[in-house]
């Protein structure tokens, strides 16, 4: 999750460990640096804290002026300290940091085997340097460059050779990576915070693109080589503004992050003929007859999209519940039962206990998680997880938009296994959901009209949100995170619903948020707007672009890039984020620690 990487006439070790900790923000849970000494390169790499990192080198004595280092966030294999990073060919000659996913690494891995090579590890990574190596005649870039070919995926990658010992070739698509320009001396990161201290001088590496860093020279190219001029800027932010990657809050930066979460969960689980492929699941549905979904929280709001989806594309009944309610209630399990556990951090105390309980009664576990080698994928049949990377936040952001593309995934690959969606929609609704990272740029967008609509709602009572369907089940989202984080009171109301109770609540000035973004259901909504408009409502309604009528009765709109009724709610989502973002934002909260509130609840 983090790289840094030094190549100067200093001990790189104190500066490479420094560095680490500057990167300790972005969330990890292993670490690990090599540096070449004498002709060598010395890897030291551990499960768990830079501290434990630290102890681990303690009595080592290691020498040198060039050096790689790297926080690790696990994707592919757990956390462990073999794989960790950086990683070597069997060799030892190369060693390379990466952050991203390499999405054909089975089948690289399965080439380089049959060339003699060998992994010690279970992740994506290590094939880069033996692919590497398999191109390697002296010259480390053009070997990069031509290993760069055949990589797929998204990837940062610090590199460096023992025969090399005067360069380090940074390598950036997707995943961010920059240069600090110093004097006698650069510094490769994965964020300006981790550099800031030693130089304000700063190249930012664009995607694509490829650097040879020597200690007094730089050499920019793209993926072909051709040589690339650009000045450093001069960063003006200090080391406390620089932390979080810039942005105010964990919040704000992880809900930005979405785009690309949804891109990490999504494109490596499309195959070249266009079709999902989802190594994890199981293959054969025929004896399943209920599927049950189960989690906590936002976990649980992905959960209710989730059998929208299911029920419509796979059919199967699908029964969604609370994991604190489940277990004490009378579920029916037996072996053709199916349930998917949703959790991002994978250790919530009462969804790992409802697992526990369907395992015994004889369910087969599929698990949705967001961390590799946490409780729940352990203790599951199969887990898919959502590679949206660390959350840091209390409030869920990037875990709920990601769980959502996964059941979405998820519904269409059960379809297609039990034929019950036709090739035409397969491909229409596959369509839909790669477009996901592009149409939740768009959203993020709306940030400034988002943030001044905000301003209605930072002084109120109570807030109500209205939808059916799917948008009922993202209102019942975006009301979570409005009182989590700015304690400002919000219920959540099937809009069909409001008429049997909480319109008594609505009077002159309180605002309802009304999702109106399904076409089929468009009438019905406008019906309950109405109805709270002759209370004197106000109303902020959110619909898809281009829905004009909607501007007749309500008092603002928020629109959402045109997409199927069924794939609203990560666009939805993020808007929401966003409003009760800002909401929070100007009350003054403890957005990312919101009182009484925990990221992980261990307990039940
Ligand atoms: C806590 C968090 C929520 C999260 C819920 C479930 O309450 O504050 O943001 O949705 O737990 O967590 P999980 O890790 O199981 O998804």
């Amino acid at each position: 999750c983090g790289i840094i990487g030094y190549i100067g006439d200093k001990e790189a070790q104190p500066i490479l460990i420094q560095g680490l900790k500057r990167l300790e923000y972005r969330g990890y849970d292993s670490a690990g640096i090599a540096v070449i000494d004498k002709g060598k390169i010395d890897v030291f790499k551990c499960k768990g804290r830079i501290a434990n990192l630290e102890e681990k080198i303690k009595f080592s004595k290691i020498h040198g002026n060039v050096g790689i280092a790297h926080t690790r966030w696990a994707t592919h294999g757990e956390p462990s300290d073999i794989n960790a990073h950086p990683h070597l060919n069997q060799k030892g000659n190369i060693a390379v940091v990466h952050n991203g996913i390499i999405e054909n690494y089975l089948e690289l891995r399965k080439k380089l085997a049959e060339k003699g090579y060998t992994f010690l590890s279970e992740t994506d990574t290590e094939v880069i340097p033996s692919l590497i190596d398999y191109y390697y005649n002296g010259d480390l870039k053009e070997a990069v460059l031509t290993a760069l070919k055949e990589l797929k995926g998204s990837f940062a990658l610090a590199i460096m050779s023992k025969d090399n010992p005067d360069e380090i070739i940074a390598v950036r698509r997707d995943s961010p990576l920059v240069i600090g320009i110093g004097k006698g001396e650069n510094f490769i990161a994965s964020d300006i915070t981790a550099v800031i201290n030693w130089t304000k001088d700063v190249i930012i590496i664009e995607n694509s693109e490829v650097a040879v860093v020597k200690k007094d020279s730089l050499q920019l190219m793209d993926f072909d080589g051709n040589l690339i001029e650009r000045e450093p800027f001069e960063v003006t932010w200090n080391v406390g503004e620089s932390q979080k990657g810039g942005y105010e809050h964990f919040m704000l930066k992880e809900i930005s992050e979405q785009p690309k979460a949804l891109k990490d969960t999504i494109s490596p689980r499309i195959d070249e003929s266009g079709n999902i492929k989802l190594d994890e699941f199981p293959t054969n549905f025929d004896n399943v007859n209920k599927i049950y979904i189960i989690a906590c929280g936002t976990a649980y709001h992905a959960g209710l999209v989730g059998k929208n989806l299911i029920e419509k594309y796979a059919k199967i009944p699908v029964s969604v519940d609370i994991a604190s309610e489940f277990r004490y209630n009378n579920p029916f399990i037996d072996k053709n039962t199916f349930m998917i556990i949703i959790s991002q951090s994978g250790e919530t105390a009462d969804t790992l206990a409802a697992l526990r309980l369907g395992r015994k009664k004889g369910a087969k576990i599929l698990s949705i998680c967001n961390v590799v080698g946490s409780s729940i994928p352990r203790e599951s049949d199969y887990c898919v997880y959502t590679w949206a990377g660390p959350e840091i936040a209390v409030a869920s952001t990037k875990a709920y938009t990601t769980q959502v593309a996964v059941l979405a995934m998820i519904s269409l690959y059960i379809g297609k296994l039990r034929k019950t969606i036709s090739d035409d929609e397969y491909t229409k609704v596959l369509n839909e959901i790669k477009s996901f990272p592009q149409k939740a740029e768009s959203v993020l967008k709306m940030e400034s009209e988002i943030e001044s609509i905000s301003s209605y709602i930072v002084n109120q009572k109570d807030v109500f949100y209205i939808g059916r369907s799917i948008d009922y089940y993202v209102a019942m989202e975006g009301s979570l995170k409005l009182k989590e984080i700015s304690y400002i009171h919000s219920e959540a109301i099937a809009a069909g619903e409001l008429k049997h109770g909480t319109l008594a609540l609505v009077e002159d000035g309180v605002p309802v948020i009304a999702l109106a973004t399904q076409n089929r259901l468009f009438d019905k909504t406008l019906s309950n707007i109405k109805e709270v408009k002759a209370r004197g409502g106000y109303v902020i309604a959110i619909a898809k672009k281009g829905n004009k009528e909607i501007e007749k009765e309500a008092d603002v709109v928020l629109y959402i890039p045109e997409i199927i009724d069924e794939l609203t709610a990560p666009l939805s989502g993020i808007l929401l984020q966003l409003l009760a973002y800002y909401a929070a934002k100007k009350k003054g909260c403890d957005i990312d620690k919101p009182r009484n509130l925990a990221k992980s609840v261990t307990v039940e």
